[in-house]
């Protein structure tokens, strides 16, 4: 027997996680990592890991003292191979929870493989370290089967989509990363170009051009499973670089691609077991806006908001009737059975939230046994005139209603943003539901404030609805998309549009937006051109397969489904990316660094030295 051979002399037959009762009596070999090892009373056990699960693997010295000899070393991760027959556990030793519980191996031959250098942090308590110390060091956070599990889900998810998509028609292509600024609106990431010394290409948001591109070269069914790169401000859901399951087909209209993806979202939901069934709701952007303050609600409670401008035009209280005068709104949104329970103090910093948030204040009434208490309304409001907003928001005798009367847009993001902290406060969340829907009829743009201009909702491509045309000169902020966005419990995990492809709506499309038709060209003009060579109609969808995955794993970060992800700036620990170039490399590239000359000094010096 080789205890301590530098190359194995054994070979692995089975997975850790897959031995079971079944087994018993069977030789097997199993590989992986010491998962931990306990001494007890002379007897050693120890488990060993590898991406099946975990096995307990035992050693008596009565029994074989070399293996006991060997297995007394082993420390946490240390890398192991062990042969000999599966064996029930005695008694009161089974782990019901593990699948490999009731069963355990006194191995008759086992090699250490490979030592490990103490661990910067255990396994087990990974979720007590800093986050930054666990991607530091990814590969030991991938080794968690937590971890594990996600990559394994991601894959299935992944190999189903593909599978569904490939029997639907649809081919896979490969569009550059290396490209032309793309139009999604985020900042571009720049690469600066050595052959063409001062210019610099743009890694691509998304394929957009270049999938609908693909549509005027016949392709018919395009889809990908595409990186895209925006460098915009991270959160929870955000990464800089992220995986889209992007689509496209021609001759079609919004149905075929709601259809397609609807069949693609029940087959990817149920590799994690959540059976969901299509057609899901659809929701128009307006009513999305009206009753949840947001354009991806999430609808798995309620808290939905009423509309009392009518009412507030015709009281006497100032702070209403003014702004419904002046064309902004009043809302309301209704607390069931909160009376006996909120607080002032409650309510105050729900007031000041939505204060800090924007809105003037919030005003509230609460309706319980002893009669009304409200914010000072009563003061303003005749009696008819409380019984009337009570009637409207929905609220009984046990309900407290909450109101903000301001311009349309602030009362959809405060209460929006209000109605998801109360959700969670409350605890009204049913995590058992998995709502999916369509938010469709988006305006085609928006005005944005910064730039003093509209500005396309999605991208300047997606087509006007057809009875919307004329408005692209007449009233452009009226006009709606043809657009849909799919939103599962409050989350947007795709969007798409049908898009224009007709030069002609093109052009009134971008002069809508004040885009020059000398600057669309520099910007777009190959599409430009290729919409007048015989362009299909045609339009897609993007899927944010990320999203997708980490909510299926109900995980919170999107970062616990990506292998090696990036931090909220932007960073990867393990690599140490971004990093300074050296100055040969940045002399090379024609690029030169502005930064205060100390500054530079320090990161060449860098540079130089890696
Ligand atoms: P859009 O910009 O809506 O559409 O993106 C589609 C989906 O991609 C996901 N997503 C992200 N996921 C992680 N990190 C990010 N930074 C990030 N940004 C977006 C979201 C989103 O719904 N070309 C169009 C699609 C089309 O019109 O066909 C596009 O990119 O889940
Ligand atoms: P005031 O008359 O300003 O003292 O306000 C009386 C109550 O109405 C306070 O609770 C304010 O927070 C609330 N309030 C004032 N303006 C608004 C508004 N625009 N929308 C909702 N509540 C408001």
């Amino acid at each position: 027997m080789n205890t301590t051979a530098k190359t194995a002399a054994l070979k692995r037959t089975r997975g850790c996680g897959t031995l079971n009762t079944n087994d018993i009596g069977t030789e097997v070999c199993v590989a992986g990592w010491v998962h931990v090892s306990r001494d007890l009373g002379g007897l050693i056990f120890a488990e060993l890991r590898d991406g099946t699960g975990r096995l307990q693997i035992a050693s008596d010295p009565n029994i074989n003292k070399e293996v006991h000899q060997l297995m007394s070393t082993f420390k946490n991760e240390f890398v192991v191979i062990a042969r000999g027959k599966v064996t029930k556990r005695p008694e009161g030793r089974e782990n019901k929870e593990q699948t490999t519980g009731e069963v355990e191996i006194y191995p008759t031959q086992i090699e250490l493989l490979n030592t490990s250098r103490p661990l910067p942090f255990q396994l087990d308590q990974a979720n007590l370290v800093d986050e930054a110390l666990r991607l530091k060091y990814r590969y030991l956070d991938l080794r968690r089967p937590e971890m594990h599990n996600n990559l394994v889900l991601r894959n299935r998810v992944t190999q189903t989509i593909r599978r569904h998509l490939d029997e639907n028609g649809f081919i896979e292509v490969e569009t550059p990363i290396l490209t032309k600024a793309t139009p999604e609106g985020a900042r571009d990431f720049l690469v600066p170009s050595r052959l063409n010394a001062g210019d610099w290409y743009a890694l691509p948001q998304s394929p957009q051009l270049f999938k609908q591109t693909l549509m005027i070269s016949g392709i018919d069914r395009y889809y990908q499973v595409a990186r895209c790169f925006r460098d915009e401000d991270l959160r929870a859901d955000r990464q800089p670089e992220f995986t889209q399951i992007d689509m496209e087909m021609s001759f079609i209209d919004e149905e075929d691609i709601i259809s397609v993806t609807e069949g693609l979202i029940v087959k990817a939901f149920a590799c994690a077991d959540i059976h969901v069934k299509p057609p899901f709701v659809r929701m128009s952007y307006a009513e999305a806006m009206d009753k949840y303050g947001s354009d991806k609600p999430d609808t798995r409670f309620g808290l939905e908001f009423t509309d009392l401008t009518e009412v507030a035009l015709k009281c006497d209280f100032k702070a209403f009737k003014q702004t419904a005068e002046s064309g902004g709104k009043l809302k309301a949104m209704c607390l069931k059975g909160m009376a006996e329970t909120a607080s002032r103090k409650q309510l105050d910093t729900w007031q000041d939230y939505c204060k800090a948030n924007g809105a003037k204040g919030l005003a509230w009434m609460s309706f319980n046994a002893q009669g009304l208490r409200s914010s000072g309304l009563e003061k303003f409001l005749k009696p008819e005139e409380i019984a009337q907003m009570k009637k409207l928001a929905g609220a009984e005798d046990g309900d407290v209603v909450l109101f903000i009367a301001d311009t349309a847009k602030v009362c959809a993001t405060v209460f929006g943003r209000l109605r998801l902290k109360l959700a969670e406060e409350l605890n009204l969340i049913d995590e058992s539901k998995h709502n999916l829907l369509w938010v469709v009829d988006f305006p085609l743009f928006e005005f944005d404030e910064e730039q003093n201009r509209l500005m396309a909702v999605h991208h300047p491509f997606t087509s006007p609805a057809l009875e919307d045309l004329e408005l692209l000169e007449t009233a452009p902020e009226k006009a709606r998309a043809r657009a849909y966005d799919i939103v599962y419990n409050g989350c947007e995990i795709g969007g798409g549009s049908i898009r224009i492809h007709s030069q002609e709506v093109q052009s009134r499309a971008f002069a809508a937006i004040g885009l020059d038709s000398d600057v669309a060209r520099e910007k777009f003009g190959f599409l430009l051109e290729a919409l007048e060579s015989g362009a299909p109609p045609h339009g897609g969808i993007a899927l944010g397969l990320d999203r997708i995955v980490m909510l299926l794993c109900g995980g919170k970060s999107i970062r616990e489904v990506i292998a090696f992800p990036k931090t909220q700036s932007g960073s990867c620990p393990m690599t140490g990316a971004p990093s300074a170039a050296s100055p040969e490399q940045l002399k090379e590239l024609m690029v030169k660094n502005v930064l205060p000359p100390a500054k530079a000094n320090e990161l060449a010096k860098a540079a130089t030295e890696k």
